[in-house]
C-alpha cells in the first residue's frame, strides 16, 4: 500500500475557549495548559455526508484520480445520522463513485484500522485504488453542560487514496473490552418486548484514566513498531498521532525521547476530532509541502474500546 492523495474538511463554525466561558464554568486558561486547545470547529448547517464528501474528493483529485477509478471505500466513523445506511455508501453517492463500500467503528483509532484493511485488500489483489476515509461529529455525542467533556471535541473529516505500492512498513493493532472509562449510548425505538426505559446518555469519560492509558498504549504500540522495523525514534520525520490532547502529545515524545519539532500538531486550532484528526493533520502536512519521497511516517492513534492503532508509512508521493 502507498498513499497517493490526501484531502480534508471542517466545518465553519469556530468555537473559541472564550466562547465556552459564556455558557460553561470554565476559562481559557484551564482549557489551553490542560488541553492545549484554543478553538475547535463544528458542525452547525453543514451535513457530516458532506464535509466527507469535500475531503474524499479533493483526496481523490490530490491522487490524480475520477471517483470512477476507486474501486473500494473504507469510511471511519463512530456517529453520524444514519445508524444504516453506512457513512461511506452515503459519501458514494455524493461523490459519484460506484464501488463497494464500508464502514468501521473503532472510535478514534478507526482510521488506522481502516488503512490496514485496506493494505490486506491490495495485498490479496481485491482492490487498486481505495478511498479510505474518517469522518467524525464528536459535538453531537457530548453533553453541552458537561464542562470536562464538551470542550474537547471538534467535527471534521480526512481521507486518502491508496493503491498498490511499497509505503506499509508496519502496523499493531490492538483493543482491550474496557466500557467502563469511555462510552456513548444512543437510543433505540422502543418496542412490545422491552420493558426497561430506553434511556440515551452523552459521552461519558474518565479523563484520567484514558489519558494514562493513551499515553503508555501508544508509546507502547510505536517502540513495538519501531523495533519490529530495525528503525531509531529519531528515523521518523514526524510523528502523525491523534490530536487528543497536547499534554498527552508532550509525554509521548518525551517517552521516545525526542523534541517536539517531530510532532507537528493541531490540536490548538480543531480541539479533538476523534478518527478525523489523522488524516487531517496528514493532509495539512502534505499541502503545505512538509512531506519529501522518502520520509517515514508514524501514525497513532486509540480510543473508546479500548482500541488502539499504529502504522510506519514511508511517504512515497
Ligand atoms: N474547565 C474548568 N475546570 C474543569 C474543566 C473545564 N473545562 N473540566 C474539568 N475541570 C475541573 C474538574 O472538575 C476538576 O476540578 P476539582 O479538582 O475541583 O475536582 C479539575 O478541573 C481537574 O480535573 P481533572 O479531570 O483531574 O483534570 P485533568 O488534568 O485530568 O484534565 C482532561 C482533564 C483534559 C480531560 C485530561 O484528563 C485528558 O485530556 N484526558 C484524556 C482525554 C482524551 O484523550 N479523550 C479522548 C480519548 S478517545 C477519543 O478521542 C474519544
Amino acid at each position: 500500500m502507498k498513499i497517493i492523495g490526501t484531502g480534508r474538511a471542517n466545518p465553519a463554525v469556530v468555537v473559541t475557549n472564550s466562547m465556552l466561558e459564556q455558557f460553561l464554568d470554565t476559562s481559557d486558561e484551564w482549557i489551553r495548559e490542560r488541553t492545549g486547545m484554543a478553538e475547535r470547529r463544528v458542525i452547525s448547517s453543514e451535513k457530516l455526508e458532506d464535509l466527507a464528501a469535500e475531503a474524499s474528493l479533493k483526496a481523490i483529485e490530490d491522487a490524480g484520480l475520477t471517483p470512477a477509478d476507486i474501486d473500494y471505500i473504507i469510511c471511519s466513523n463512530v456517529v453520524n445520522e444514519y445508524a444504516t445506511p453506512g457513512l461511506s455508501c452515503i459519501v458514494q453517492g455524493i461523490i459519484g463513485a460506484t464501488c463497494a463500500c464500508i464502514d468501521v467503528n473503532a472510535a478514534c483509532s478507526g482510521f488506522i484500522y481502516a488503512l490496514d484493511m485496506a493494505d490486506d485488500r491490495l495485498k490479496s489483489g481485491k482492490a487498486k485504488n481505495i478511498l479510505v476515509l474518517a469522518a467524525e461529529e464528536p459535538s453531537r455525542m457530548v453533553d453541552w453542560k458537561d464542562r470536562s467533556v464538551c470542550v474537547l471535541f471538534g467535527d471534521g473529516a480526512g481521507a486518502v487514496v491508496v493503491t498498490e505500492g511499497e509505503g506499509m512498513i508496519g502496523s499493531r493493532l490492538t483493543t482491550v473490552s474496557k466500557t467502563d472509562c469511555l462510552h456513548y449510548f444512543r437510543t433505540l425505538e422502543p418496542t412490545p418486548y422491552i420493558t426497561k426505559e430506553e434511556e440515551g446518555k452523552p459521552m461519558y469519560m474518565n479523563g484520567r484514566e484514558v489519558f494514562k492509558t493513551a499515553v503508555l498504549s501508544s508509546s507502547r504500540d510505536i517502540k513495538t513498531l519501531l523495533d519490529a522495523a530495525g528503525l531509531k525514534p529519531e528515523d521518523i520525520k514526524y510523528y502523525v498521532l491523534h490530536q487528543a490532547n497536547m499534554r498527552i502529545i508532550e509525554a509521548i515524545c518525551n517517552h521516545l525521547g525526542l523534541d517536539m519539532s517531530h510532532f507537528p500538531h493541531n490540536v490548538d486550532r480543531y480541539g479533538n476530532t476523534s478518527s478525523a484528526s489523522v488524516p487531517i493533520l496528514l493532509d495539512e502536512l502534505n499541502r503545505e509541502g512538509k512531506l519529501q519521497k522518502g520520509d517515514k511516517l508514524v501514525f497513532s492513534a486509540f480510543g473508546a474500546g479500548f482500541t488502539t492503532g499504529a502504522c510506519i508509512i514511508e511517504w512515497t508521493k
